[in-house]
């Protein structure tokens, strides 16, 4: 397995070939519907109709809410072994589909096949660690005899669910990010109802399929892919005690609609990489991952590289390599096992980075590679000398671009890295356990990845961000406490 291997890119056996379904039915209260009105998906890469899914209309969405508030009596006696009985029957399930998954994926996000295979092993993770989760939703028993007023009382606690929960998810992981949420309410006995992004339902429609199989109480769970402006209710209906969001800064919006609902927000960031001036000995290894985390599914990760600092020791040597090695990048065919870079995730995303680009280049950047732009299709792009200003610098690119940047002290690395309104996950590359330690001490963010890219998640640490990036944490276990309230239980024994 090579190095990008390790972490996010599947194995693939195969050129992908799956036939997709003519339709796909949404999920009211644990039952398929089949509807009139109906939405299509696009193939990304052919940006021709792949299939069509059922729109569900406000009535249907009303329908879910009451259906997911009167399921939350039932979703909370539901047991954790019969909840952990739900989620290893995913597992399961999702091992044996796991081709039609990848398939699925690719074609609907325009995700390159390996990428896709590498999302369902991370599906699978997800409800993997939820059902061992699920059993362990402990509690604590506190001594309440601090003075001689409470003597003889005895304090104990539990987590319980908050209730029924809101999803609202994103194109860019369409199962992973949906299993995120949905894997960690079966597990903390919440029923929900979830939008998936519009213009990638169908992992999660594959997903309801199989929860359907299930003995979930009914109401448990609907899944709907409604246009965003139909979704409103999700934010401000008093029935859903939670809101948990995953997309862009508009989730700051949607907090102040909530009311007292509790609301989780990651909403992604401009992750930077630190290459310390030690690192000239393994600088082959530091740019393949650069590169991965860089360009994986086109840059269209809320974690992915988009700035790399490089010491003035390794600067001219590290551009070398970059450019070079990101020249052998296969763009193409997301079905093709040899492509690496896939479309983005419309032509408008494409056109809206290449502006970014051309305004950077106006101001000084220069591009040391790509730059170009096919429909949907942008080339993996490097630039040098882009200007503080500009929005390459102080936005979220999300797609193939990244921006190379040299210092002189390590203390003005983690200044660059820090002069951003994002803080997500930052990457350092060092063998200076002084500087790792500085950058988990200093760095304004949720996650510091020290000797690899920003890039780097596996699904049971802890995921979300500071400052614009986000509220709370995601990664199961941190979702379920999220999704339960402390509740106390007080006895007197005197
Ligand atoms: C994201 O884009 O926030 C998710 C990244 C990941 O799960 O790898």
């Amino acid at each position: 397995m090579n190095t990008s291997g390790r972490m996010i890119r599947g194995f693939v056996t195969h050129e992908a070939t799956y036939m997709l379904r003519k339709s796909y039915p949404y999920y009211l209260a644990n039952l398929a519907v089949k509807g009139k009105a109906k939405l299509d998906v696009i193939d990304k890469y052919t940006g021709e109709v792949a299939t069509r899914v059922a729109l569900p209309d406000a009535a249907a969405l009303d329908q879910a809410i009451e259906a997911a508030h009167d399921a939350a009596g039932a979703m909370r006696r539901f047991k954790p072994y019969q909840r952990q009985a739900v989620l290893e029957h995913c597992v399961a399930r999702f091992r044996e589909r796991r081709d039609e998954l990848a398939y699925t994926l690719c074609v609907e996000a325009g995700k390159p096949i390996g990428d896709s295979a590498g999302e369902v092993t991370r599906l699978i993770e997800t409800f993997k660690i939820a059902a061992e989760e699920a059993v362990r939703i402990n509690g604590e028993t506190l001594n309440l005899e601090i003075s001689e007023r409470s003597a003889g009382y005895h304090g104990y606690t539990r987590r319980v669910p908050l209730g029924p929960v809101a999803f609202i998810t994103p194109f860019n992981f369409p199962l992973n990010l949906v299993a995120h949420k949905v894997a960690p309410a079966i597990a903390a006995g919440c029923p929900f109802v979830l939008k998936p992004a519009e213009r990638t339902p169908l992992g999660a429609l594959i997903m309801g399929e199989v929860l359907a199989e299930t003995d979930l109480p009914r109401g448990a769970f609907s899944i709907l892919p409604m246009l965003g402006r139909d979704a409103e209710p999700l934010v401000t209906d008093p029935r859903l005690k939670m809101l948990s969001f995953t997309g862009g800064l508009v989730g700051w919006d949607l907090k102040a609609k909530a009311g007292h609902k509790k609301v989780t927000l990651e909403l992604g960031g401009n992750a930077a990489c630190i290459v310390d001036g030690d690192q000239g000995h393994r600088l082959d290894a530091v740019v393949d991952r650069l590169v991965f985390g860089a360009f994986y599914q086109s840059g269209q990760s809320c974690i992915s590289v988009q700035k790399i600092l490089a010491h003035d020791d390794i600067h001219g040597e590290l551009r070398r390599r970059l450019v070079a090695k990101i020249r052998t990048l296969k763009a193409g065919d997301p079905k093709k096992k040899s492509t690496f870079l896939g479309p983005m995730i419309d032509e408008n995303a494409a056109m809206r980075l290449e502006g970014w680009i051309a305004e950077a280049k106006k101001a000084g950047a220069k591009v040391l590679c790509g730059g170009g732009r096919k429909g949907a299709m942008l080339e993996a792009t490097l630039l040098e000398d882009v200007a503080p200003g500009e929005k390459l610098q102080r936005m979220e690119a999300f797609g193939p671009v990244a921006l190379l940047q040299r210092f002189s002290r390590f203390d003005e690395a983690l200044g660059m890295v820090n002069d951003s309104d994002f803080g997500l996950q930052a990457g350092v590359f060092t063998d200076n356990l002084r500087h790792a330690m500085r950058a988990w001490d200093e760095l304004e963010q949720g996650g510091v990845i020290v000797n690899d890219v920003p890039s780097f998640r596996v699904d049971n640490m802890p995921y979300g961000g500071v400052k614009s990036s986000g509220l709370g944490r995601e990664g199961v276990r941190y979702a379920i406490e999220d999704m339960t309230d402390v509740r106390l239980m007080v006895i007197r024994n005197n």
